[in-house]
């Protein structure tokens, strides 16, 4: 037996993690080097919303290279393999062992594919504490959390935010002396009751595929007229939101999610070249939750991520009247009615 394989405590294994999406109020947009934000954000995880990742472990002494497949709802996926081959070669360094065993890797999402919903902030998270798993398992070292994020990171930047639960933090800012432009922080306990139970209603205004990818959206940012000003707004905002979290302040709140989430898109529209992810029923959205709210006085705003669908953020005691709302005035907007309730979840979880 040759030295390497006998300094591995388990050659062979399976290990299974649920890991959420996050939907950030202040947004990342735009970065540098490798997946370095040039803002701060934060977000919440959803509970619903999960990527369950199986991945099949074995020691194969005769590899050098790495060696796995990946399956996306048991279907071969390429796209992906290529994917993960970069963010293989991107965090080799804290995995040595990975060079040296066979992955068979499964993966499912609970959300529908182009739902408005994160699904690289899920399944890359959900790739990072399933290798970490398996690093302690294989090495007996356990990997700490915020490596665990950093990791994630290296896969998609809002991916960094998953890998815990609640409210999260991710970019340097003077406020909160341990936040990192490398890893996120959860900030779970700087929360006001009236946040911790935060709803999230997706509604899916088209299931279209996105024009644009994030991914793209993000370099557009580096020749951005608006750059400098994205960042000083990015920064002010969440200086603001760490108060308002903290204080409960509900209209606070309010301002800055739909100011960071217009802008988002105002920035894709202003770019070089620009683009328009919003759709007409998008926008009859946005009217019609302005005006609900202001004729109710019910703490209820829109969020939106880098397409047309749109995020309904409400506090669990108005749940009712707001899931009514959504059912006789806003499901008219979506495709096939499609609406997905979700709330702030606990983040991953190891799963039989
Ligand atoms: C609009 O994390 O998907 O959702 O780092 O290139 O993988 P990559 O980008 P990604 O960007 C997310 C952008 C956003 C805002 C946010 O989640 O903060």
């Amino acid at each position: 037996m040759d030295s390497k394989e006998t300094e591995y405590k388990s050659k062979s294994g399976k290990i299974k993690i649920q890991s959420p999406s996050n939907i950030a109020i202040v947004k990342y947009w735009g970065k540098k080097d490798i997946q370095i934000p040039v803002n701060p954000s934060i977000s919440f995880s959803l509970k619903n919303s999960v990527t369950k990742t199986t991945i099949d472990y074995q020691f194969n002494k005769d590899q050098s290279d790495f060696d796995f497949i990946f399956r996306f709802q048991n279907n071969r996926n390429k796209t992906f393999e290529e994917k993960i081959h970069q963010f293989f070669i991107r965090i080799n360094s804290f995995f040595p062992w990975l060079t040296q065993f066979k992955l068979n890797i499964n993966s499912d999402n609970t959300f529908p594919h182009s739902s408005g919903i994160a699904s690289s902030a899920s399944s890359f998270s959900a790739l990072a504490i399933s290798l970490s798993e398996i690093h302690q398992k294989i090495t007996g070292e356990k990997i700490q959390s915020e490596l665990v994020s950093e990791i994630a990171r290296l896969g998609s930047g809002s991916a960094c935010r998953s890998v815990y639960g609640g409210w999260n933090l991710w970019g340097q800012t003077e406020q909160s002396p341990n936040s990192s432009n490398k890893f996120a922080v959860n900030i779970n306990n700087q929360i006001h009751p009236a946040f911790q139970n935060i709803q999230d209603s997706i509604l899916l205004v088209s299931s279209d595929k996105k024009a644009i990818s994030s991914t793209v959206g993000h370099q557009l940012m580096e020749n951005h007229p608006y750059k400098q000003g994205r960042i000083q707004q990015a920064n002010n905002n969440i200086n603001t939101l760490i108060d308002t979290l903290k204080t409960g302040d509900l209209n606070s709140f309010i301002e800055i999610t739909e100011s960071e989430a217009l802008s988002l898109h105002g920035l894709m529209m202003s770019s070089s070249p620009g683009y328009t992810l919003l759709l007409p029923n998008s926008l009859n959205i946005v009217q019609q939750i302005r005006e609900f709210r202001e004729q109710y006085n019910i703490p209820v705003c829109f969020t939106i991520d880098a397409g047309p669908n749109m995020h309904v953020l409400y506090p669990e005691s108005n749940k009712k009247e707001v899931q009514e709302f959504i059912q006789t005035k806003l499901v008219r907007y979506c495709d096939n009615a499609q609406v997905i309730h979700d709330e702030i979840g606990e983040g991953p979880v190891a799963i039989s």
